[in-house]
């Protein structure tokens, strides 16, 4: 497949999964904060079985959650990327937009910028029509991400995750969606106006 492995931003380098990642992964995976909103704390056989999968989607679909880097700043501090949700709702198949950084790197803006390189790879390599995402109701952190890059709540397709029993405390889910159509637009409405350089 011939589809670039790496993506970069100002400030981070978006790059397929090292063998040393997955200490520090580990690390993240039982930090309270970080899994604040996820069914519980992982395991570091459940973070190295995260890691597999997010390799072996890489290896099938030539994209998935990509390694985030600081350049000679932090080798690893979390994933952001793509996905075909492992679960069947109303709204599947389809390709999602996720993320998980490490608490030390919260609130500088990593996620939302490293979430904008994956939807330019979404649409213009992949090709997309539509790119989706959701968590629970309660992480605003989250859900300002998905807005932060332009995604709107679709609160009529909120969904109880198939993957927990009914009564969990995190099964209600919202939905949020991106078209094609919409990125464009926003793109469009975010250039300057020629000219009003000019006018300065
Ligand atoms: C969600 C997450 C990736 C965000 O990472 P980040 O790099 O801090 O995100 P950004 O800095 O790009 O944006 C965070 C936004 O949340 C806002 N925010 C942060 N704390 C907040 C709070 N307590 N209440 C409301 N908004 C808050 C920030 O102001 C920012 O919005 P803004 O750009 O409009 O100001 C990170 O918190 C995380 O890894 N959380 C745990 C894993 C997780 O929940 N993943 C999603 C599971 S579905």
């Amino acid at each position: 497949m011939n589809r670039p492995v790496e993506l970069r931003t100002q400030r981070l380098l978006l790059r397929r999964w090292r063998k040393e990642d997955r200490d520090a992964f580990a690390a993240m995976c039982g930090d309270e904060r970080v899994m604040e909103f996820l069914p519980a704390l992982a395991t570091r056989a459940e973070s190295d079985a995260a890691v597999d999968r997010a390799e072996a989607h890489f290896k099938q679909h030539g994209f998935g959650y990509w390694a985030v880097e600081i350049p000679d700043e932090a080798a690893f501090i979390g994933f952001v990327g793509l996905a075909r949700p492992r679960f069947e709702a109303a709204f599947t198949p389809c390709i999602e937009i996720g993320w998980r950084l490490a608490s030390a790197h919260w609130g500088q803006g990593y996620a939302t910028e490293a979430a904008s390189v994956a939807v330019v790879f979404g649409f213009e390599v992949l090709n997309l029509p539509e790119i989706l995402s959701f968590t629970v109701p309660m992480n605003v952190r989250s859900r300002r991400v998905m807005e932060n890059i332009g995604m709107r709540h679709a609160p009529e397709e909120n969904f109880d995750h198939p993957l927990l029993p009914e009564g969990h405390p995190l099964r209600r889910h919202v939905l949020y969606r991106l078209t094609r159509e919409d990125w464009e637009t926003q793109l469009r409405d975010d250039e300057p106006t020629e000219g009003a350089s000019d006018r300065v």
